[in-house]
């Protein structure tokens, strides 16, 4: 990286003050009593010569008060006061005992003080302040030197001298611990500090912006509890005081001819350094992380240590540069690196149509905190790191994939020697393309291509949260979002918000017009997640086109239904069933997770049932499917689909009447409960109405009431209607439409003639073997013939259907003959256009009769 040549064990590594004592000389004595001040030109020198107290000038002429070691060729600061709030003007400054015994620095042209001991009470007109030998600044009582009021040590910045205490006073409840240096040459505070673990453990922690811990000592046996205890077992006499005011640990130095004293490094490392008189000045004799490498974020947000480094351990990540630092210091790194091309995403989707892509760095130790995703393949790891503008990078090895978000931390250029890395890709724009080919770090450039987001497309559903947004009102669209990526998606926790209001009636009733909240994801990240489509990912063939399952990067399986062109399901069925269901939520009604609109086509993504739909049980030929529905699971079904229709029909003033209820759109999730899908047909009627009328009848035959497939009145009555041949079908095991001959209602008339000749038993499934209760199933078929009947007023709500479901001894009306036929018995079946698709699994045959009147 520089061009610096400060020698290699210097840099990072000293506290290299170029201290620079305005004053070089004084004998002015070690004191300040009350009314005297000191000016820029003053110090004071303890008595033993061995500390000194003044003003030192650090970078942008910005002015401190300090006290450093004194006689030493290179001058060391061991304390700051006014770190924070650095001095300006030379001319006016100065430190003052004022008569309240307070101690304050001030400027002329300001009324504030820059720093001050702040003590509440009045203190005696004998005080003074002093430096002492051992490098403590302290303010006591002149008449009485033992009654100290303030002292330094309280207040320690990043040297750690033998007497100070290192700990935390129990009272206050205040740390006193140490903080680095913003730079070797900055006093403001750094992002490192050392101290007492807060969090009661007996243990000392450098920690990384106040809450990052990267190293600790281990918990300590209280006493023989020491830091660098093989180096100083001999040197330092470590003791630790835990009392009711206090915890501390403090050391002494056995032998006064050695000096030493613990930094804080503005590298973010704990050393211990020593004076010896052979070559003059501090040498390091401990140092804690050993390496600089375990020092957490030591080279910023994008920046890379580099293992094998000459000077500086730290440079910037190919394709991104220095962010230039206050008063551009050399080594403070806390700023990392910014990229010097925007990505394509975070330019807008379309901004230039160059395509962000990623470079191969080969043999790094990985960032730290990535999202881990241990079954996703290469391939979707790209795919989804790609899609997120979020995402930086990604890397993927036999244990999965790794995707990191927001600036990578704590990356590591191992040396060319050491093949024990992993390989890192590294997301940059395309304008990076070129200037990567001069390569620094000799890697080889893999540029890997995936397709680019997005085209135009309309959209319908809308997205409100920090990733973008789109506005439908009425199916207009008014802004165009960035859709995200459902690879990434977590639908428990992301969706699991969303919903809660969605009970109350006023957003009910707005349906449609009403700004819909749904997340809105990418084609691209569909396509990723289902495998391009392909035909192992394919449930099957719905009305509207093919139904797959897709799976996101952490596992969680999702169904899509996606609606062909040329589909009967245009636009106007698709925003009614995006809409209406994303403000429905019922355990027995399908989830609608989201959509995405984009290339033309039109997908619906929804929660993933395991076991398919009703009717691949009901239907089978073979026994063994059908004997997974016992009685009690049919009575389940039946209850929850009762309980689905009846939040439907009633769940607020509006009623939605779904018009499409059948076995197929009856799905089972891994428990076997019942979920009804398939809104594409679903209506609302307004608040008192109880139907309409249509001219464009849709349903399927065998399932819809003789008024709404003759007359086109659809109501909630038609619902019943449909809901008592399912009844009946699931009772049975056998299909109305197709039952005994061509009949469309053969079931209906079966089921009938049986109970007026009181047979009624013989209507059941054989499969279910002898029923539990003979009186429970005659129940059942009883409320199913009730729901059958031919006038609509006479078909019981489903709110009458549910308490004749749970209270089982009230009796029930005796049932009227059903519609048998629709229209006058002709057969409307050659009309319908069946898609064939008896094996399909969500949302199933739907057979739309269109009949202008
Ligand atoms: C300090 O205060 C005492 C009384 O509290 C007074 O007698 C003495 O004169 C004062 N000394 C000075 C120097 O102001
Ligand atoms: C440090 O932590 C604070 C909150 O504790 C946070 O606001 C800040 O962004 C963090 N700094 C960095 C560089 O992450
Ligand atoms: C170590 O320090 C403690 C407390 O300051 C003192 O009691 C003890 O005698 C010292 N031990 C040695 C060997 O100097
Ligand atoms: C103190 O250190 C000096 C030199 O480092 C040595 O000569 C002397 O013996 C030591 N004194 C004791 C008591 O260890
Ligand atoms: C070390 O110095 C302190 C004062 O700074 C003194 O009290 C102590 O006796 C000295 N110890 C030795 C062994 O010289
Ligand atoms: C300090 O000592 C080291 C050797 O330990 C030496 O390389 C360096 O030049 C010395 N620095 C000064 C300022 O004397
Ligand atoms: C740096 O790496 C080269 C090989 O790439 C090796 O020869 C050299 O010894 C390494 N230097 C250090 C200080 O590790
Ligand atoms: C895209 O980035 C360029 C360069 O940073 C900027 O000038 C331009 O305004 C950006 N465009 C958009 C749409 O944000």
């Amino acid at each position: 990286m520089g061009t610096d040549t400060t020698p290699p064990q210097l840099f990072f590594l000293l506290v290299v003050v170029l201290f620079h004592c305005i004053a070089c000389f004084s004998d002015a004595g070690d004191t300040i009593s009350v009314g005297q001040s000191l000016s820029v030109d003053d110090t004071r020198i303890s008595k033993g010569s061995k500390f000194e107290l003044g003003f030192f000038t650090g970078p942008a002429s910005k002015i401190f008060l300090g006290s450093c070691h004194k006689n030493f060729d290179v001058k060391d600061i061991v304390w700051v006061a006014n770190r924070e709030n650095p001095l300006s003007d030379p001319s006016s400054l100065s430190l003052q005992l004022l008569d309240d015994g307070n101690l304050v620095l001030l400027e002329s042209s300001s009324e504030t003080p820059f720093w001050s001991t702040n003590l509440m009470y009045t203190l005696p007109n004998s005080t003074e302040a002093v430096i002492l030998d051992d490098g403590n600044f302290v303010l006591r009582d002149g008449s009485n030197p033992s009654t100290i009021f303030w002292e330094s040590f309280d207040h320690p910045t990043n040297v750690w001298l033998p007497g100070a205490k290192l700990g935390i006073d129990k009272i206050t409840g205040k740390a006193k611990q140490f903080v680095s240096w913003k730079s070797s040459e900055d006093p403001a505070p750094g992002m490192y500090s050392f101290g007492l673990d807060p969090s009661g453990s007996s243990q000392f922690i450098l920690q990384w912006n106040r809450s990052q811990v990267y190293w600790s000592t281990g918990v300590g046996n209280e006493k023989s509890f020491s830091l660098a205890p093989d180096m100083v077992i001999n040197d330092l006499n470590f003791s630790f005081v835990s009392d009711e005011k206090e915890s501390y640990l403090t050391y002494s130095v056995r032998n006064n001819s050695s000096r030493f004293m613990f930094v804080l490094e503005p590298s973010g490392q704990i050393q211990l350094l020593t004076w010896s008189d052979g070559p003059w000045n501090w040498t390091e004799t401990w140092s804690r992380p050993e390496s600089l490498s375990e020092v957490y974020a030591l080279c910023g947000k994008f920046g890379v240590y580099q293992e094998n480094f000459s000077n500086n351990p730290c440079a910037c990540l190919e394709g991104f540069e220095r962010l230039p630092t206050e008063d551009n210091v050399q080594d403070d790194w806390s700023g990392g690196c910014v990229r010097k091309s925007p990505l394509q995403c975070e330019n807008g989707t379309h901004a230039n149509g160059k395509k962000d892509w990623f470079l191969k760095i080969p043999n790094v130790r990985l960032p730290i905190n990535p999202k881990a995703y241990p079954a996703a393949n290469a391939k979707r790891c790209e795919f989804a790191c790609m899609n997120g503008c979020s995402c930086p990078a990604y890397a993927h090895d036999s244990s999965g994939c790794m995707i990191w978000e927001g600036g990578l931390l704590n990356l590591q250029q191992l040396s060319d020697g050491r093949e024990t890395g992993q390989d890192i890709y590294l997301r940059l724009a395309a304008d990076e393309r070129q200037s990567t080919k001069r390569n620094r770090w000799k890697v080889w450039l893999v540029a890997v291509l995936v397709p680019a987001t997005g085209l135009i497309s309309l959209c319908l559903c809308i997205y409100f949260s920090r990733k973008g947004k789109l506005k439908v009102q009425g199916g207009e669209v008014q802004e165009k979002a960035t859709s995200i990526d459902i690879l990434l998606f977590d639908f428990n926790t992301e969706l699991s918000g969303m919903n809660d209001a969605s009970y109350s009636e006023d957003n009910v009733r707005r349906i449609g017009t009403k700004d819909v909240e749904l997340p809105l994801f990418s084609y691209e990240s569909v396509s990723a997640a289902t495998n391009n489509f392909s035909t192992e990912n394919k449930l099957g063939r719905g009305g509207f086109g093919p139904v797959y399952k897709g799976e996101l990067l952490n596992g969680e399986e999702i169904a899509m239904k996606m609606l062909s062109k040329r589909s009967g399901q245009g636009l106007e069925e698709f925003r009614n069933e995006a809409t209406l269901i994303a403000k429905l939520q019922h355990r027995n009604l399908v989830r609608l997770l989201g959509c995405c609109i984009e290339h033309d086509e039109k997908i619906l993504i929804y929660e993933y049932m395991p076991n398919k739909s009703l009717d691949f049980y009901l239907f089978d030929a073979d026994p063994i499917k059908k004997k997974m529905l016992d009685w009690g699971t049919r009575m389940r079904i039946i209850e929850g689909v009762a309980q689905g229709l009846l939040y439907l029909h009633q769940y607020s003033r509006l009623r939605i009447i779904h018009r499409d209820l059948k076995p197929s759109n009856i799905l089972l999730d891994g428990e076997m409960n019942p979920k009804i899908s398939d809104f594409g047909m679903a209506r609302i009627v307004g608040d008192n109405a109880t139907h309409a009328d249509t001219n464009r009848i849709v349903g399927t035959y065998g399932y819809m009431a003789p008024e709404y497939a003759m007359e086109g009145r659809y109501s909630i009555k038609s619902d019943v209607f449909s809901f008592g041949v399912l009844l009946l079908e699931i009772v049975s095991g056998k299909k109305n439409k197709g039952f005994n001959s061509n009949e469309s209602f053969g079931l209906l008339i079966y089921a009938w003639e049986l109970w007026r000749e009181d047979r009624s038993l013989e209507l059941m499934d054989l499969t279910i073997g002898y029923p539990p209760s003979t009186s429970e199933m005659l129940r059942f078929i009883n409320i199913g013939l009730l729901c059958v009947q031919e006038k609509p007023a006479d078909r019981p709500t489903m709110s009458d259907v549910v308490s004749m479901i749970s209270n089982q001894h009230t009796p029930l009306p005796v049932p009227k003959q059903p519609a048998f036929t629709i229209g006058g018995g002709s057969s409307t079946d050659t009309n319908s256009t069946t898609s064939s698709a008896e094996n399909c699994s969500i949302n199933d045959v739907t057979v739309s009769i269109m009949e202008a009147r």
